[in-house]
């Protein structure tokens, strides 16, 4: 099986990201031959700073080595070094149907988040997300809920693709994690965690032990103060408890009755000493490499030279059944 998966360089990256993506790369590493793309030009399609692309394009690959993405084992690559990938979003662009782009989620949210900025470019976001996929042809997507449906219409395209032009692509699944899939905001529980809201709202996998406390304690929760799992009622409470669990591997049940009778405030400690202590290690790896820089672009450099050759063999098919060569 091959494996392809990325994520945007824009800045930190949260539990969230990592529960919901990058902890599955990091199992699959071990079994099947993975990509890693840092997907920079995703990453323009929202407001962005340039004077800071190329510092979070670093830091991007900072945190997959941190977290873990070993790179002997996997490809790790920024995507706007790989011409192709642009190249085969437009050939992929001509078989894609307008409706379905419209129709999407994260489309129709990011457009109302930034009214002023609803380029061409984030509508046709998925269609280059299914480049980055059928360039390499990927089997499987691990990937958070959120993405959930871009896989789906990577499927769709690349059935598509194959009806037309003879059989080239593999219909790519998505892999989501069983549980973790959709981390909520500690500020707004009804919202996923995501890093163009409040800071308060995420916790960073490099966050100070501090920060972490500050946040966990002050983090929304629910009337009552039994620690109860039940997403409808305690959708606060619900969401920590699922965190405390992915941090602890003890199951909910277990935390429940640990807690039972102690109130939210009780939990909440608890919650922050867990969660200090899963991320000391990536605190630790993250300071030995920010120091490494030349370590860090050397690996993106070998990851380059080895995508480009699946990149630009792909290309090649693909221009020659399309009847463009
Ligand atoms: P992004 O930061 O949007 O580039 O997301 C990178 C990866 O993290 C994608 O696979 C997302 O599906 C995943 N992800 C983002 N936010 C969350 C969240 N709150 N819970 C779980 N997974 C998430
Ligand atoms: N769209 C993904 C996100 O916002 C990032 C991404 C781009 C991606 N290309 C991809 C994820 C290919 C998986 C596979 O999180």
């Amino acid at each position: 099986m091959r494996i392809f998966s990325g994520i945007r360089p824009t800045g930190n990256i949260h539990l969230g990201n990592y529960l919901g993506a990058v902890k599955q790369w990091i199992a699959l590493q071990e079994k099947h031959e993975c990509i890693f793309c840092i997907v920079d030009l995703h990453a323009i399609t929202t407001p962005y700073s340039r004077e800071e692309m190329q510092k979070n394009i670093l830091d991007a690959a900072t945190i997959y080595l941190a977290a873990g993405v070993d790179p002997e084992k996997a490809i790790i690559f920024v995507q706007s070094e790989i011409k192709e990938h642009t190249e085969l979003a437009w050939l992929l662009g001509t078989i894609t149907p307008m409706g379905e782009l419209q129709r999407m989620t994260q489309f129709k949210e990011k457009a109302k988040k930034h009214p002023e900025y609803v380029n061409a470019g984030l509508l046709n976001y998925p269609i280059l997300m299914a480049s980055d996929i059928m360039l390499y042809k990927a089997d499987a997507v691990p990937v958070g809920k959120d993405q959930e449906q871009h896989v789906e219409l990577t499927r769709t395209i690349a059935k598509k693709f194959n009806q037309k032009f003879g059989k080239t692509f593999p219909e790519p699944e998505v892999v989501l994690p069983e549980t973790g899939a959709k981390i909520m905001s500690l500020t707004n529980p009804k919202k996923k965690m995501s890093k163009s809201d409040d800071a308060r709202s995420c916790i960073f996998l490099f966050d100070t032990p501090e920060d972490i406390q500050k946040k966990i304690m002050s983090a929304e929760t629910d009337s009552g103060k039994d620690v109860i799992y039940n997403v409808t009622k305690k959708p606060g409470i619900s969401n920590l408890l699922t965190i405390y669990s992915l941090v602890t591997g003890n199951p909910i049940k277990e935390i429940e009755k640990e807690y039972k009778g102690k109130g939210y405030g009780e939990f909440k400690k608890g919650l922050a000493k867990a969660v200090i202590e899963y991320l000391e290690p990536f605190r630790r790896k993250q300071k030995e490499l920010t120091t490494r820089d030349v370590y860090v672009k050397e690996i993106l450099n070998q990851g380059k030279m080895r995508a480009q050759t699946i990149a630009q063999a792909t290309m090649q098919e693909v221009r020659e059944e399309m009847g463009l060569t």
